[in-house]
């Protein structure tokens, strides 16, 4: 990820060219259908590079996610269910969406860039691709979910086994920072597992789920397996959260609607899983080959301009290698490519809103204002789009605003450390707990670091890389419940115990 960064060096500057993707006035897709809101109104989906509107989008609400969830419930109960096809042939289908995914890929890369002003060159290989990927692992899953037989003790003879039976309707409700990719995570577990969807995108970032819907009635998916509701949080998230009918919410998002969703979700107990943000420290020990984790630490920061839940935002460095590791650090962050995200070379692309702008760089002065300097960057990219230069903020100390809480752009805070003890014990120092990076050559010290770090993932001498094959979640505020792998088919299954008598 590192290398991709800084692999060109031509300027560009922030000049945007016409996008070729045209995408169709948006619409609610409900039991196969794309339908309008029964409200009839719209709301706008801009690109956020150029502030130009890209689409009008169907806004939901209560009535319309009702009209989904009886969908969903129809099309996991009655007639020949989702939940009851072969699962060879559910398998199949999986595999089709991912060929369907892979046929699209040009599209879907050039609608993801349009909508969230993130690099061509994240969503043409990455994005995409790891989304096709997602769908092709869990096409192995369904015909692979199976239950165990347990010995029992309670006395007598009994036969006992249990079966992993699907929850039934799960309400998915996704962010804007990797909108198929975050698609692809909820959507292709829960359908390994046989339950049926209601999913609602970002406001901010509806396209590629809503080109997705169009891509299920290719494949051949049963209606009202998949639907999208298209809306704000506070609207149709909640009317998701408080649906009876919804049996499982899993969302990934802020720490604040988290917690409103997993209060909201109390009321009628649904199952709740929570992805919500970080303050991963990438902890560099002076030990380590320390222009590889300068190298790393860039793209660990500033892939997808820093709206990454796993961002490496805390980066301590052992007082012995600060110098050189911020040498490399300086030079590489001043050949990162900021300008049109269309654009093959591009390596930092548009902030998601003005809002967010707002809100990244205010992060800057207040880091500023308690003391800390501005050692790379820390300025806005022209007046057209939310362009920022990566920026590096140094002298700053773990208590800061800026290294507690998430900034969720391109600024990373450099602490530094005097020895191993204090760096473990001020990266644990957070209320999060998603992921951290330890680089060291110790292979000893590596691996006693990592099971003392307190997070749900831990890189040794590398950064921000995952696989749709391992567990993915956080620990303490970054929320619960792993998502990928093996480890998802328990987040969308439920464990029913059977138990026969065979005494006499
Ligand atoms: P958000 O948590 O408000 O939005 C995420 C999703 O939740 C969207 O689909 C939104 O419509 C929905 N939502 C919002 N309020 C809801 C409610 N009351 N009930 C149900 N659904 C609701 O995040 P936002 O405002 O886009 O970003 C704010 C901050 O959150 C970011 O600056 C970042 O720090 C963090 N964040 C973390 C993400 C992650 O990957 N963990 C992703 C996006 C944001
Ligand atoms: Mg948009």
């Amino acid at each position: 990820m590192a290398e991709i960064l800084t692999a060109a060096t031509e300027n560009i500057s922030v000049e945007l060219k016409p996008a070729k993707a045209n995408p169709k006035p948006g619409k609610l897709f409900i039991g196969g259908e794309f339908v309008d809101a029964l409200s009839g109104k719209t709301f706008e989906t801009r690109n956020p590079a150029t502030g130009e509107v890209i689409a009008e989008i169907a806004e939901a609400g209560a009535g319309d996610v009702d009209l989904a969830v009886r969908a969903a419930q129809k099309a996991f109960e009655e007639g020949s269910p989702w939940r009851k096809m072969n699962p060879r042939d559910r398998s199949r289908l999986l595999w089709k969406l991912s060929e369907l995914i892979r046929a699209n890929a040009e599209e879907l890369s050039e609608l993801e860039t349009l909508d969230t002003g993130k690099p061509i060159f994240e969503s043409s290989k990455f994005d995409i691709p790891l989304s096709a990927e997602c769908f092709e692992y869990y096409a192995g899953w369904p015909t692979k979910i199976a239950g165990e037989t347990i010995a029992n003790t309670a006395g007598g003879d009994a036969l006992v086994y249990t079966i992993r039976e699907p929850i039934g309707v799960c309400g998915q409700i996704i962010p804007w920072n990797f909108p198929l990719q975050m698609l692809a995570w909820k959507v292709a577990p829960a359908l390994a597992c046989g339950n049926t969807i209601v999913l609602k995108p970002a406001e901010q970032t509806p396209l590629t789920a809503l080109r997705f819907a169009e891509l299920t009635l290719e494949a051949g998916l049963p209606p009202g397996v998949f639907n999208v509701v298209t809306d704000f949080g506070p609207t149709t998230g909640k009317a998701m959260v408080d649906h009876p009918g919804i049996d499982k919410i899993a969302f990934t998002g802020s720490v604040e609607v988290g917690k409103e969703i997993m209060r909201g979700a109390a009321n009628t107990l649904k199952r709740v899983s929570l992805e919500l943000g970080g303050k991963s420290p990438n902890i560099i020990f002076a030990d380590a080959d320390l222009e590889t984790a300068a190298k790393f630490a860039l793209g660990g920061i500033f892939f997808n301009q820093g709206e990454m839940c796993t961002a490496g935002s805390r980066i301590f460095v052992e007082e012995a290698g600060y110098d050189e590791f911020m040498s490399v650090l300086r030079g590489r962050a001043a050949k990162m490519i900021a300008g049109d995200p269309l654009h093959p070379k591009t390596r930092l692309g548009s902030l998601i809103s003005q809002e967010h702008l707002d809100r990244v760089m205010n992060y800057v002065s207040i880091g500023k204002s308690e003391g800390a300097s501005v050692a790379i960057g820390g300025e806005r990219i022209g007046s057209k789009g939310f362009f920022m230069k990566p920026t590096v903020l140094e002298g700053v100390t773990n208590s800061m605003r800026v290294a507690q809480e998430e900034i969720f752009g391109p600024v990373a805070s450099v602490i530094k450390f005097k020895e191993p003890e204090e760096g473990i014990r001020e990266a644990n120092n957070s209320q999060f707990g998603l992921a951290a990076a330890i680089w060291t050559r110790d292979i000893k010290k590596a691996h006693q670091m990592a099971r003392r770090v307190k997070a749900g993932t831990v890189w040794i001498n590398t950064i921000s890389t995952t696989d749709n094959a391992v567990p993915f979640g956080g620990y303490k505020s970054s929320g619960f419940g792993r998502e990928l792998g093996r480890a998802a088919i328990d987040l969308y299954t439920e464990t029913k115990t059977v138990w026969v008598d065979l005494n006499g």
